[in-house]
């Protein structure tokens, strides 16, 4: 029932629109007023001056002039499409959201992206791969904005924007990639050497967005019924199995269809062939955390799957394309704050970051009102004290703007709060380079194929060529303290100057 709903909802205003257009099937103008036509000028004579009353033409081109929104400043490059959540297994015993209620089957809107390609470049090239999911649930929204990996390139959000310009690679001085920057960044911050060699291996270049696995990547709480809280982690794992493209495969593909993953994604679901993933989440007491070999709010880690197992929750299953990717996707606006009660953010500061960059940047990408385009609204009207601002579609009537007041039978609502806890420490700058950079690194490593191994020794030689012999000399030692063999065989593959 949501699900209908909520498709209404986001497509109504549009097919009230297209109705009117087909009852008198003529085009309007914003006014209402009938266009009179589309393909000619008015002018004095055949060939002009062009007239400043032609207002067709002067809202025509006006509007055209303003049709562009700032890219996302990352992940401009993606496709979504819409389905549900449904929950297969209780899990109730550790939260009390509403999402994960039996027998709950809860909207969604998936946005796939990567993360430093332009909007418009190719989407089959080697990178991370966003995987964000908007939960419309009955106690607001929850956004899992995730990777295709479970870990990150970093741990202290202080270094993002400086990775970002980094691994973007484009020198500010020629405009064109440099490929000495990443690499001198990453050889700078070795915490970043896990992440790199997911991304070098061929999981950096996923068969479309269907063929990969997602990830909260966070640590995050989960909240009981009786308040009792938990870490857990989430994993979307796809139902198509995981696919990669070879190095050689992806870039001609960025040649011959760079369209390639949007493309397969719509044309699936066009053709009813719906993809889905089935969500796990790992879960470790408070006191577990307390003896974890490493912090939980180091998101460069891994928690081993041998001892905090995969515990099944439901299926997320995508059934439906927009009808039109501005509206719907373009707009998405994922935010890592917008959680629910039963979810709540931990103590991860790169996690803390991001709930304060994310509707930063979407008041400046979107404008202050963005909560309010249809694919961001809530299932239920949100009252509130926000008023006023550019673009306000509902600034809620008549309701009284201030808090406490004699008027309004509106109140807070102190269950959904997060839970209290304790944290003592001393303040100041708390440098994170020198945790453990390698051992999980190496782990994941010696777990590959001698294929695998190879693939990513040759990925990354291949992505040093052009650099400098001193930033080659820096990535090999960095290998080095990952693997000796790893190391050399980068070397073998790196081609000559
Ligand atoms: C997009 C910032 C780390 C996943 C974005 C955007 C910003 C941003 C500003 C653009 C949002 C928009 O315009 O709507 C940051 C900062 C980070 C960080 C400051 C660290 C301090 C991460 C991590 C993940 C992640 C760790 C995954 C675990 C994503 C995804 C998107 C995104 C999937 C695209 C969402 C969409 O499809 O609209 N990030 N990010 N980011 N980020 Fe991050």
């Amino acid at each position: 029932r949501l699900v209908v709903i909520h498709e209404a909802w986001v497509h109504g205003i549009i097919l009230a629109a297209g109705q009117i257009n087909n009852v008198y099937n003529v085009y309007k103008e914003d006014n209402g007023a009938p266009i009179p036509d589309y393909t000619v000028s008015r002018t004095v004579g055949k060939w002009g001056p062009l007239l400043l009353e032609d207002m067709t033409l002067i809202q025509h081109i006006a509007h055209f002039d303003r049709e562009r929104i700032p890219e996302r400043v990352v992940h401009a490059l993606g496709s979504g499409a819409f389905g549900f959540f449904e929950v297969t297994h209780d899990i109730t015993r550790f939260c009390k959201a509403a999402v994960f209620k039996p027998g709950t089957k809860t909207p969604v809107a998936v946005r796939f992206s990567t993360v430093t390609h332009e909007r418009g470049g190719p989407d089959v090239g080697r990178n991370p791969r966003g995987f964000a999911i908007k939960f419309y649930t009955s106690d607001g929204i929850w956004d899992l904005c995730g990777n295709n990996t479970p870990i990150f390139f970093l741990r202290d959000p202080m270094l993002f924007p400086a990775m970002v310009h980094s691994q973007r690679g484009r020198n500010p001085r020629t405009n064109r990639p440099d490929p000495n920057m990443p690499w001198d960044f990453i050889t700078h911050r070795h915490e970043m050497l896990f992440q790199i060699m997911r991304v070098y291996s061929e999981l950096g270049t996923p068969d479309g967005f269907r063929h990969m696995d997602g990830f909260g990547s966070h640590t995050f709480i989960m909240v009981n019924a009786r308040n009792q809280p938990v870490y857990c982690k989430f994993h979307l794992l796809t139902d198509q199995g995981v696919r990669n493209l070879t190095a050689e495969t992806a870039k001609r593909l960025a040649g011959e269809n760079p369209n390639y993953s949007s493309e397969d994604l719509f044309e699936a679901i066009e053709g009813g062939d719906f993809p889905s993933w089935s969500m796990f989440i790992q879960v470790m007491t408070f006191a577990q955390a307390d003896r974890f070999e490493y912090s939980v709010f180091d998101l460069t880690k891994v928690w081993p799957l041998d001892r905090y197992p995969l515990l099944p929750v439901g299926r997320m299953v995508l059934n439906r394309n927009p009808q039109n990717f501005y509206h719907e996707i373009e707009q998405l606006a994922f935010c890592p704050s917008n959680l629910v009660p039963g979810i709540q953010a931990s103590r991860d500061p790169m996690l803390q970051a991001r709930m304060f960059s994310y509707k930063d940047t979407q008041r400046y990408r979107l404008g202050p009102n963005f909560m309010q385009i249809p694919v961001n609204r809530p299932l239920e009207t949100p009252y509130n004290l926000q008023r006023d601002g550019p673009m306000n579609m509902f600034n809620q009537g008549a309701n009284v703007n201030y808090y406490p007041n004699s008027y309004s039978s509106l109140r807070t609502d102190p269950y959904s709060d997060a839970i209290t806890y304790n944290i003592t420490g001393v303040v100041g700058r708390h440098d994170t380079k020198d945790e453990d950079n390698y051992t999980q690194a190496r782990e994941w490593y010696l777990s590959l194929s001698d294929y695998d191994k190879l693939a990513l020794a040759k990925n990354v030689g291949a992505d040093l060529k052009g650099c400098t012999s001193a930033i080659k000399k820096r990535v090999f030692s960095a290998f080095n303290l990952v693997h000796p063999t790893l190391a050399g065989n980068i070397l073998m593959y790196t081609p000559p100057e």
